[in-house]
């Protein structure tokens, strides 16, 4: 059976720099003979977590949204590609809002997923390096293994298909991501 691959765009512009590099990471890996799948957070229903706690005495969330189904596309999946721009030196509110949901998870589904993260920001990498922090304390935390991080300055609509060399390393992570 095919590997399966999850692109998650947490970027609410469409065809942008973030989705142009998961897009790109997904090439690398469909190439290499898995199977891939993307979504786009802002176009989904994902309410924020309320901290009623009600997941963690039933396993199940209070909130009946789009994450469940979400949730059925991660099981299956051995890779995530997860992007998401720096939005005053964080993640996005739709990433942080589906990041947040993971507190009512079993465990076992982070154990092992491979994860690669495309990050752009308006400055570059100074600008990203609290969030770049907060997935590198996050992955390792929740048993999950990084990959790639795919990093650059940049504010305009698609500007990141001009950086050769990031869409080389882009396409190279997805590769890289299914082929360990
Ligand atoms: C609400 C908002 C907050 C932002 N905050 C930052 C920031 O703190 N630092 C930074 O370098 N860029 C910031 N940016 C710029 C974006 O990170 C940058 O334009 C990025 O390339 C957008 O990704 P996209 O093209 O996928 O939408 C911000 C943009 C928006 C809309």
């Amino acid at each position: 059976m095919k590997q399966k691959v999850l692109g998650i765009v947490g970027s609410p512009r469409r065809g942008a720099n973030t989705e142009t590099l998961v897009d790109q990471v997904l090439k690398g890996s469909e190439e290499s003979g898995a199977a891939v799948e993307k979504i786009i957070l802002s176009e989904m229903n994902i309410k924020p977590c309320n901290a009623c706690n009600g997941c963690q005495k039933t396993g199940t969330c209070t909130h009946d949204d789009d994450f469940n189904s979400v949730l059925e596309k991660m099981k299956e999946s051995s890779v995530w590609v997860m992007g998401t721009p720096v939005y005053w030196w964080g993640p996005t509110a739709q990433m942080k809002a589906f990041i947040d949901r993971w507190y009512g998870i079993d465990r076992s589904v982070f154990r092992g997923k491979r994860i690669v993260y495309t990050i752009p920001s308006g400055g570059g990498p100074y600008y990203a390096k609290q969030l770049v922090e907060m997935l590198e304390s996050l992955i390792p935390y929740l048993g999950m293994e990084h990959i790639a991080t795919l990093q650059t300055g940049t504010s305009g609509m698609d500007s990141v298909k001009n950086n050769n060399s990031l869409m080389k390393q882009a396409l190279d992570a997805g590769r890289k991501a299914v082929n360990k």
